[in-house]
């Protein structure tokens, strides 16, 4: 019945809004038009805003859908915001200074050295607010054009109420970068941001970290702890990656045929960002670049070509993850993050392995093999410095790669015993064309009762460059309803 309706709405879609393909599927921006509320942490992140004084800290792996959240349910509330991106090169001293910078209170030195007046300006009255990806815009064209200093004058209970003054909050984005000593002034500050709440009681931090928990992303000291609310953003489900298809299937009148939206979401596992760009490469694939006035169905030819696209795509950054992981600086009893991600290959993506599936599995060639090792590599590994090719999932307790094509790309470097690790080391890693095979057969093994998945067909030339089937922009898609 369901099924009926959707079916019918599908035909019948007329004059209705026209949507551009890369506005409702947005592997690398927040999602707007096809944001899926996450019951659960939604409704603790909108208790926590609405307690007054209270500050948040929001953690999850890379990819989980923390900067969404952040923005859709701010954006929802009218909030403004002081967006300030952290990297590992600054200190909590300067994302006071950003936060100042946005506030538009700094002393630009250069037009003081010419005029020899000091210029500054009052915050409250002409208040840059600064949106997400400007902000980064706007450090640099400050970097270029004058150096910044926060006036003696200027104290962190300054910044928090002018900041609360133009009820405003805080956004300090990737903050688990910070060096573990700075982000210490974090839990200084959020406490005189919750001791003048009682002047500005929506005054808010709210941190967020690419993290499997919230002490990794600060801190917190003594009396923080139980007033800053810690709310981790899991990996996505199944349905919820089916609901982003399907609000993309109706703003564009589209639909992916059972099969390939089985396998966007098989793949996916759990990223919303993956499912998003599977999504994106279907449409391109089928020559859908925005809503189509009558409906287009996604079958499994441009599912096919979505995938290879992405492994195209995606086999570069991959490639130098793996490098920025397996990179070593001092010759070691073991190579110990090769031993560990080449364990974790074994297993199958989905299902993962626990520590102790892992450290049996390694001692099978290294009967030695310290647990010790295994847990450090393998909270190394999780590290953006080394990569972040492998996730914990807390719940089930299991380690994985972060991404199914992580997974594929390890199996295919991997499967030649370590001893021959040069292979590796020497540069010569596994061509396209290994790839695609690996990652066949682990399509197949991952979407079984599709039974289709054999018709893959997949034209690879000898260089390594796929033979595109070359279709002119503007031309039919491939079936029409
Ligand atoms: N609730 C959601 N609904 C739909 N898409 C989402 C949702 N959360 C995240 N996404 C998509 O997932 C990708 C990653 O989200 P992002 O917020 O950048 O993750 P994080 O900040 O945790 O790394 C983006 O493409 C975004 O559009
Ligand atoms: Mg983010």
């Amino acid at each position: 019945m369901k099924a009926w309706g959707r079916l019918k709405a599908f035909w019948r879609r007329g004059s209705t809004n026209r949507y551009a393909v890369e506005d409702i599927f947005t592997p690398n921006k927040p999602a707007t038009h096809t944001y899926i509320e996450r019951t659960a942490v939604d409704e603790l992140l909108s208790k926590a805003l609405d307690t007054p004084g209270k500050q948040i800290v929001i953690y999850g792996e890379s990819g989980t859908g923390k900067t969404t959240l952040v923005r859709n349910k701010l954006a929802a509330k009218d909030g403004m915001l002081i967006w300030t991106r952290c990297m590992s090169s600054m200190t909590f001293r300067d994302c006071l200074i950003d936060a100042f910078d946005s506030l538009e209170v700094f002393y630009d030195l250069q037009v003081r050295d010419r005029s020899t007046t000091s210029k500054s300006r009052k915050a409250g009255g002409n208040v840059k607010l600064v949106q997400g990806e400007s902000t980064r815009e706007s450090r640099e064209e400050h970097e270029v054009t004058s150096q910044r200093v926060l006036p003696p004058s200027v104290t962190p209970a300054r910044i928090a109420s002018e900041i609360g003054t133009i009820g405003a909050s805080w956004i300090l984005e990737d903050f688990h970068k910070l060096p573990l000593e700075q982000k210490k002034g974090l839990s200084q500050v959020m406490k005189i941001f919750m001791d003048i709440s009682a002047d500005y009681p929506s005054l808010k931090i709210i941190a967020i970290g690419a993290a499997g928990t919230a002490r990794e992303v600060v801190a917190l000291e003594g009396e923080m702890k139980n007033r800053v609310a810690e709310l981790g953003v899991p990996l996505m489900t199944e349905s919820e990656l089916r609901a982003i298809l399907t609000a993309g299937e109706d703003l564009l009148n589209i639909q992916y045929d059972k099969a390939v939206a089985d396998g966007i979401v098989a793949y996916s596992s759990g990223l919303a960002g993956v499912c998003h760009q599977l999504a994106l490469n279907c449409c391109l694939a089928a020559n859908v670049f925005e809503t189509a006035e009558t409906g287009v169905r996604i079958g499994w030819k441009a599912f096919e070509k979505a995938i290879l696209q992405y492994i195209e795509e995606e086999s570069d950054t991959t490639r130098g993850l793996f490098e920025r992981a397996t990179k070593t600086t001092r010759e070691r009893k073991y190579d110990n993050r090769r031993i560990v991600l080449r364990a974790l290959s074994r297993f199958g993506f989905a299902e993962g392995a626990t520590h102790a599936e892992m450290l049996s599995s390694i001692r099978q060639e290294y009967p030695e093999y310290p647990p010790g090792n295994l847990s450090h590599y393998l909270d190394e590994l999780r590290g953006e410095e080394r990569g972040a090719l492998v996730v914990f999932d807390e719940s089930a307790g299991k380690y994985r790669y972060a991404s199914p094509f992580f997974h594929v790309y390890a199996h295919a470097i991997f499967a030649t015993p370590l001893a021959d690790k040069s292979q590796v080391e020497t540069g010569v890693y596994p061509s396209i064309e290994t790839l695609v095979d690996q990652f066949r057969s682990a399509l197949q093994k991952a979407i079984l009762g599709m039974g289709d998945a054999d018709s893959i067909e997949v034209r690879v030339r000898l260089d390594g460059k796929r033979q595109r089937d070359h279709q002119e922009p503007g031309t039919e898609p491939e079936t029409r309803l």
